[in-house]
């Protein structure tokens, strides 16, 4: 198989590494001490957890139908739903069908930009957009799906059909489904999100969909109000199926984002992108909740959609939770709230916090439940490879990209990390474990043979760093840029990392001190969230410290983003502005694996081929990871249907995994902490909920 040639380059590769010099050889990296995931999770086939299909009533909570129904504000439930609505099999609903009411209580640590998702706007993140947007399929769930059927979920798009040359995918659009201010969603919603966001290269998307993200030469198009399709330049291309869900294929309202696209209205593409701020109320979504009420670091504060397309057996429209919270503070506090109870939900993923969670979760009295899952979280410091332009870099910077192209260079660095400091320096005990880079050990994709590894070797590391061409000509401690650049100067570089996590902090912190030790100056440029992305997206960074995103998770999902496939495809490698990326020869060899994993239809030659990908990755250090540890999912007692051994990430955040429109809180246990009691989503930019 053509495929296996690699190994051919890879054998090279490893055997000129293994030089005498070295007091260590590189390795496969340590067993990890054993970490139990303490949660369980029963598989199902695919099939037992939803279907379309009509069903013969439906109900709602019943002040909807006294308030708004009967007065003829809103038109009944049957017609706000979908000729077959999506329903949710009761068998998969580990506490089966639930009752209405109460709140989901979110604390964030980001800001909303605005409600502009596909033209690029943040909305704070920690499951907010994840919750607005509904995809063309859906993948967060799949946690649960047996390994032989690991095949995306249907969702806006409620089927689907190849072709027999495999070239042609036919999908069948949710019929009479309505955005949630009753304005139908159709093929026209899919083809403005495709045409006029995807194309367009004015306007990126949040998560970055761009055309190679589905395939360089992939066409969609519209063939009536409930069908588009696709052709791809591969045959059986399945594995775009996970583009498009969450998120890079999520429509917005075509209707509502047209009146500011500068294809429609007379705008700029900065007015299209800045349309919807934070203050404008009631966006229309296809999510099951609406933005209502929005006060600056304060709270945004969301209510049920009541055109929601989704149901449970029994014909219950969802979601069961009539309101949802996100309180704008910080990701650490998140954790501290919900610990407390002050709220319900928190993705565990700072080891500094730990401890005192666990502490916390194990008394009696305690209002969360807290279990941790596998070691997906994982962190990364990733260098900025473009030498021809991206980013627009000044002398030093571009000395630097120069750096970081050199292998010797980023074996140095490798080398010169002592993994085991910095995990203790983050928790203490049995949870990080070192991480040379690359694919998550937590993935079926994962092979340990087939990971090299560089040992902490101070000594061996300024071996390298003398073959890269670095020496400390002026004798203060930090080495020089060769004479010819960047005026011989001591080396600089900057190192971009989220200023909202702690966790990301600790880690620069770490690598700048030990790094200062090999004679290289690290300086912090920590920036808040949105600013940070910024920075990433434009190019505008050395290095970056960044916690790990699915492709290396779950392999399967942004699988585009395993390898500079497109011009903006990756996260340390872009194309300038109308140019190439200018790829290594080992990235052009991941290129070409990655290409060949999309289009294979074999299992055992796809493994083999995230073996080779491994192997080139770690061997030529393409980003130096850091560490890898297990986080925790903290949810509040009183809620049922929350899925046992939800990983807090994998295909998609925990907020997906555990579909929340499922998610439902008992009579007896509910609180009171809905703001707009009785109240649903008013007019698009309208002022707030409607009474
Ligand atoms: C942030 C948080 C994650 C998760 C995601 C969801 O990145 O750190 O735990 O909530 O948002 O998008």
């Amino acid at each position: 198989m053509s495929h296996f040639r690699y190994w051919n380059t890879l054998a090279i590769g490893v055997s000129m590494l293994a030089f005498p010099a070295l007091a260590s050889e590189p390795t496969v990296p340590p067993e990890p001490a054993s970490f139990k995931a303490q949660a369980q999770i029963s598989y199902v086939p695919r099939d037992a957890i939803l279907e379309f299909k009509t069903l013969p009533v439906y109900h709602e909570p019943d002040w909807v139908t006294e308030k708004f129904v009967k007065p003829g504000k809103l038109p009944a439930v049957k017609d706000r739903l979908p000729k077959e609505p999506l329903v949710y099999k009761t068998g998969n609903m580990p506490d089966g069908i639930g009752v209405y009411g109460d709140t989901l209580r979110h604390v964030i640590g980001g800001r909303p930009e605005g409600w502009n998702y596909s033209g690029g706007q943040s909305q704070g993140y920690g499951g907010i957009d994840i919750g607005l947007s509904e995809c063309l399929t859906r993948t967060a769930p799949l946690f649960q799906v047996e390994a032989t059927d690991v095949e995306p979920l249907p969702n806006l798009a409620k089927g689907w059909e190849w072709s027999p040359d495999g070239h042609t995918l036919t999908m069948h659009l949710i019929e009479g489904a309505k955005w949630s201010d009753g304005v139908p969603f159709d093929a026209d919603d899919v083809m403005f999100y495709w045409d006029d966001n995807v194309i367009d290269s004015n306007v990126s998307p949040l998560n970055g969909a761009t055309q190679e993200t589905f395939g360089v030469g992939t066409t969609l198009k519209k063939i009536d109000a409930y069908t588009v399709e696709w052709t791809f330049k591969e045959a059986f291309p399945r594995q775009y199926l996970y583009a498009m869900a969450y998120g890079t294929f999520c429509p917005g309202p075509a209707h509502i984002l047209k009146t500011k696209h500068p294809k429609y209205a007379n705008t700029t593409y900065d007015q299209y992108k800045n349309g919807f701020p934070p203050e404008y109320m009631n966006m229309p979504v296809m999510g099951a909740w609406v933005p209502v009420e929005y006060r600056p670091d304060d709270i945004i504060v969301m209510r049920r959609n009541p055109y929601y397309w989704k149901v449970d057996e029994a014909g219950n429209q969802l979601p069961y939770v009539n309101e949802m919270h996100y309180k704008l503070s910080t990701w650490a506090d998140r954790d501290l709230q919900t610990v407390a109870g002050s709220a319900d939900f928190s993705n565990l993923e700072q080891p500094e916090n730990f401890v005192e969670s666990l502490k916390r979760a194990a008394q009696d009295n305690a209002p969360a439940r807290l279990a941790f899952g596998p070691r997906l979280i994982g962190y990364n410091l990733d260098m900025n490879f473009s030498a021809n332009g991206w980013g627009a870099p000044d002398a030093r910077a571009q000395a630097v990209r120069e750096l970081n192209r050199d292998e010797h260079f980023r074996k140095a660095v490798t080398m010169a990390i002592d993994r085991k400091k910095l995990g203790e320096a983050l928790v203490k005990g049995p949870f990080t474990a070192i991480y040379p880079g690359g694919l998550s050990s937590a993935t079926s994709f994962y092979d340990r043979q087939s990971t090299v590894y560089y040992p902490f070797d101070l000594e061996g590391a300024k071996a390298e760093l003398a073959k890269a061409g670095l020496k400390d000509t002026d004798g203060n401690g930090i080495v020089n840029f060769p004479p010819d650049k960047a005026g011989g100067k001591d080396v600089e570089i900057t190192l971009l990392v989220n200023n909202a996590y702690s966790t990301d902090k600790n880690l620069a912190e770490g690598v700048i001190a030990q790094l200062e030790k090999l004679g290289l100056r690290v300086i912090l440029n920590a920036l808040d969230g949105n600013q940070r992305d910024a920075a990433n997206f434009g190019g505008r960074f050395d290095w970056m410290i960044l916690r790990n995103r699915s492709e290396l998770a779950s392999v399967v999902q942004n699988t585009e983003q395993l390898a500079p496939v497109g011009p903006r495809t990756s996260w340390n490698h872009r194309a300038p502005e109308n140019g190439q990326v200018d790829l290594m020869p080992f990235e052009e060899e991941m290129v070409k694996i990655v290409n060949a994993f999309i289009s294979s239809q074999d299992n055992a030659e796809r493994a083999e081929l995230m073996k080779q990908y491994q192997r080139i990755y770690t061997t030529n250090v393409n980003t130096v990871g850091l560490t890898e540890f297990a986080g925790a999912l903290v949810i509040n007692k009183r809620f049922s249907n929350i899925p046992s051994g939800a990983p807090i990430f994998m295909f998609n955040w925990a907020e997906d995994a555990i579909i929340r429109e499922r998610v439902f809180v008992k009579a007896d246990k509910q609180g009171k902490f809905e703001l707009f009691p009785e109240q649903l989503p008013g007019k698009p930019g309208g002022p707030g909920p409607m009474n």
